[in-house]
C-alpha cells in the first residue's frame, strides 16, 4: 500500500509520488507547504491520506470529441473515491482534427510532452488519461509510457450517427462523400446545409474506423484499458460506467505499482498490431504505434508487421471498408468479440491494466452471441490484413498501402510518373485541363513527410486529376511521403521513408521515369538506375527544413521519420535489446 503524497510523516522516496516535490534541500518543509496550499481548496487530512490519481482533462471547447469530458471526470472521480483514493483532475493540452493548424499531427508530440511532464511534476500515483480524438490517445500514451507511472486511459467513445432524409449518416466518410456531391451539383446548398445538421450528431469521436477509432481499439488490445473500454459511445450509461470502473481500476494500479511498462511490453505491442490488421484499421495507427512503441525503447518491425499480415484476415465490418458504425461494434460485443475471434493469434500472457493477462480477460468476457459485425475468421471481410509494407529503392526505409481498400486491378502496376513538388504545385495543376496524366499513369506528391509540410499532413489522399474524374476515373496509383485519413480508400501508398524533404529518392523523382508497384512482391522501384539517380542529387542537392524559432523550430530539429513514429528523437527511450515485438 503507497502512502499519500501529501503525508507530512514520510519523507522516504516513495516512487513515482515524490518526483512531483519541489525541494530546494529541506524536503519536510515542502511537504508541509504542499500540505498547507493543497488545504486551501478545503481537503482534510483523512482526504489526503490515500492513493493520488491524476486525472488528465483534455475537455475544451475547441474539441466536441472530448465534449463529454465532464461528466467522464466526475464518475472516474466518484470511481477513485469509492475505491479509496483521491481524485485529482488537471488540464492538458487538447487536439482536435478540425481545430489543429497546420495539423494536428504536428502538436501530438507537444501535447505528448505536456502530458509527460504533468504527471512528472504534479504529485500522483496512478494518472488517468481522457483521450478520444485522432491524436491524443497516441500523445497520451506517448507521455505516460515516459513518464512511467502506473497509468490506464480512458477513451471518451465515439459520437452517435445521425439521420438525413431517411439515411444513416456519421463523420467523417461521409461527410467526404456529401461534399462531393454538392460539389458535384447533384445536391443544393440547402440540402447541404441539412446534413451539416447530422454528420456529428453528438459529442464524441468519429463513428468509423478512423483513426480514433483505431486507436480505441489498440488502447483495449495493449491491455491500457478496462475491459470493454474501447466501444461505448461517448453519450452511453456504458461510456460513464466504463468511467467509473477506470477510477476505481486507477487506485488498485496504484496500490500494486503496476507500472506502465508493465503493460506496454513486446506482446503488448505484437496484439496491438494484429488487431490493427483485423480491424482494417488507420494507417495512422502505424506511426502512432512505433512513436509509443518509442517510448519504451521498442521498435516497430515494418518486416513483423507485414509477416502478420499476411496471416491476419480483416474481420470487422465497420466503415469505410464495410458498412457499419462503432455503435454497432459496441452493440455487437466490442472487443470482447473481436479478441475471441483472434484469440489463436494473440499472446495472451500480455498483462493488462487489471492486473490479469489478455488471456484471462477473453475467458471472463464469456461467450459470444449472434451478430454481423464482427466476422468469424472462416469468413473475413478481406483475407489478409488490411495493411501491407512495400519496399525498394524509392523507398528504402519502407512504404505501407492499405490494400483492403486499393482498387485490385492497380495492386500490380507499372506505369509513367506525374509529379507534384508539393501542396501548393499540386493545388496549382491537379484540375488543370493542360496536366499531361491518363489513368495509367502514377501520381506523386512529395513534400509531404514529417518535416516536408511539416507534420505529415493526411494529404496522401490526393484528388483524382479533373480531366480523368469527368472521364469517370475512380482510382488512380499514388505515392508520397504523407499520411491520409482513415476514413479515405484508393490504390495509394503512403509514408514513404525517407521523405523527400530530407533527400529520400523521391526527391528525385521525374515526371516521365517510370514507376513499378507490386503489392504481391511488397514491391516499390523506380525505374531509374543509382547512377542517374546520383547525378540527380548532385546536380539538384536537398537542403532540409529549418525554422528560426518557437516550436516549429523543435519540431524541424528533432523530428524523426514515419518508421520512427514521427517522435521527436530526444524523446525516445533508449533502445532494449533483442525486445522488438
Ligand atoms: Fe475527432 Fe474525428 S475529428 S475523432
Ligand atoms: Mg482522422
Amino acid at each position: 500500500m503507497s502512502s499519500s503524497p501529501f503525508d507530512l510523516d514520510d519523507t522516504a522516496d516513495s516512487g513515482g509520488m515524490r518526483k512531483g516535490l519541489t525541494s530546494y534541500g529541506d524536503q519536510g518543509f515542502s511537504l508541509f507547504l504542499r500540505k498547507a496550499f493543497i488545504k486551501g481548496a478545503g481537503f482534510t487530512d483523512s482526504a489526503l491520506d490515500r492513493p493520488v490519481v491524476g486525472i488528465a482533462d483534455t475537455g475544451s471547447a475547441y474539441n466536441p470529441c472530448h465534449g463529454n469530458a465532464p461528466q467522464l471526470i466526475e464518475a472516474v472521480k466518484r470511481g477513485v473515491m469509492l475505491a479509496g483514493g483521491l481524485p485529482m483532475a488537471f488540464p492538458t493540452i487538447s487536439i482536435h482534427e478540425s481545430f489543429a493548424a497546420p495539423t494536428s499531427m504536428y502538436l501530438r508530440n507537444l501535447m505528448s510532452m505536456d502530458t509527460e511532464e504533468m504527471i512528472r511534476a504534479q504529485p500522483m500515483d496512478a494518472v488517468v488519461l481522457i483521450g478520444g480524438c485522432d491524436k491524443t490517445v497516441p500523445a497520451q500514451l506517448m507521455g505516460a509510457a515516459s513518464a512511467g507511472l502506473p497509468a490506464i486511459q480512458l477513451i471518451t467513445g465515439s459520437m452517435l450517427t445521425g439521420s438525413h432524409r431517411g439515411e444513416r449518416v456519421g463523420a467523417c466518410t461521409d461527410c467526404r462523400r456529401y461534399w462531393a456531391r454538392f460539389r458535384a451539383e447533384e445536391i443544393d446548398a440547402v440540402e447541404t446545409a441539412e446534413v451539416n445538421n447530422e454528420l456529428v450528431a453528438s459529442v464524441g469521436t468519429c463513428s468509423v474506423m478512423g483513426t480514433a477509432s483505431t486507436m480505441a481499439c489498440l488502447a483495449e488490445a495493449m491491455g491500457m484499458t478496462v475491459p470493454g473500454g474501447a466501444s461505448p459511445p461517448a453519450v452511453t450509461a456504458d461510456r460513464i460506467r466504463i468511467a467509473e470502473q477506470t477510477g476505481a481500476q486507477a487506485v488498485q494500479i496504484a496500490r500494486d505499482r503496476l507500472t506502465i511498462d508493465k503493460v506496454l511490453t513486446p506482446a503488448a505491442f505484437e496484439n496491438a498490431m494484429r488487431v490493427l490488421l483485423a480491424i482494417g484499421g488507420s494507417t495512422n495507427g502505424i506511426v502512432h504505434l512505433a512513436a509509443i512503441a518509442g517510448r519504451v525503447g521498442l521498435d516497430i518491425d515494418l518486416a513483423t508487421l507485414d509477416r502478420m499480415g499476411r496471416e491476419t484476415p480483416v474481420l470487422l465490418d465497420l466503415k469505410p471498408s464495410g458498412q457499419h458504425y462503432m455503435e454497432d461494434f459496441h452493440a455487437a460485443g466490442g472487443m470482447a468479440t473481436l479478441l475471441r475471434e483472434l484469440k489463436p493469434l494473440l499472446r495472451l500472457d500480455a498483462l493488462t491494466v487489471t492486473g490479469r493477462t489478455l488471456g484471462e480477460e477473453i475467458e471472463r468476457a464469456g461467450p459470444g452471441f449472434r451478430q454481423d459485425v464482427v466476422r468469424s475468421v472462416a469468413k473475413p471481410i478481406y483475407p489478409q490484413g488490411g495493411i501491407a509494407v512495400l519496399r525498394g529503392n524509392l523507398a528504402p526505409g519502407g512504404a505501407i498501402i492499405k490494400q483492403s481498400a486499393a482498387d485490385a486491378a492497380l495492386m500490380e502496376h507499372e506505369g509513367r510518373a506525374v509529379v507534384f513538388e508539393n501542396l501548393e504545385d499540386l493545388a496549382r495543376r491537379i484540375d488543370s485541363d493542360e496536366l499531361d496524366v491518363t489513368q495509367d499513369d502514377i501520381l506523386v506528391l512529395k513534400n509531404i513527410g514529417p518535416k516536408g509540410a511539416p507534420g505529415m499532413p493526411e494529404a496522401g489522399y490526393m484528388p483524382i486529376p479533373r480531366k480523368l474524374a469527368r472521364a469517370g476515373v475512380k482510382d488512380i496509383v499514388r505515392i508520397s511521403d504523407g499520411r491520409m485519413s482513415g476514413t479515405a480508400f484508393g490504390t495509394i501508398v503512403l509514408h514513404v521513408t525517407p521523405e523527400s524533404a530530407v533527400g529520400g529518392p523521391l526527391a528525385y523523382v521525374r515526371s516521365g521515369d517510370r514507376i513499378r508497384l507490386s503489392v504481391a512482391n511488397r514491391e516499390l522501384s523506380l525505374l531509374v538506375t543509382d547512377e542517374e539517380l546520383a547525378r540527380r542529387a548532385g546536380e539538384s542537392p536537398i537542403t532540409p527544413p529549418t525554422a528560426e524559432r518557437g516550436y516549429r523550430k523543435l519540431f524541424l530539429d528533432a523530428v524523426t521519420q514515419a518508421d520512427q513514429g514521427a517522435d521527436f528523437d530526444f524523446l525516445r527511450a533508449t533502445r532494449k535489446t533483442g525486445t522488438q515485438p
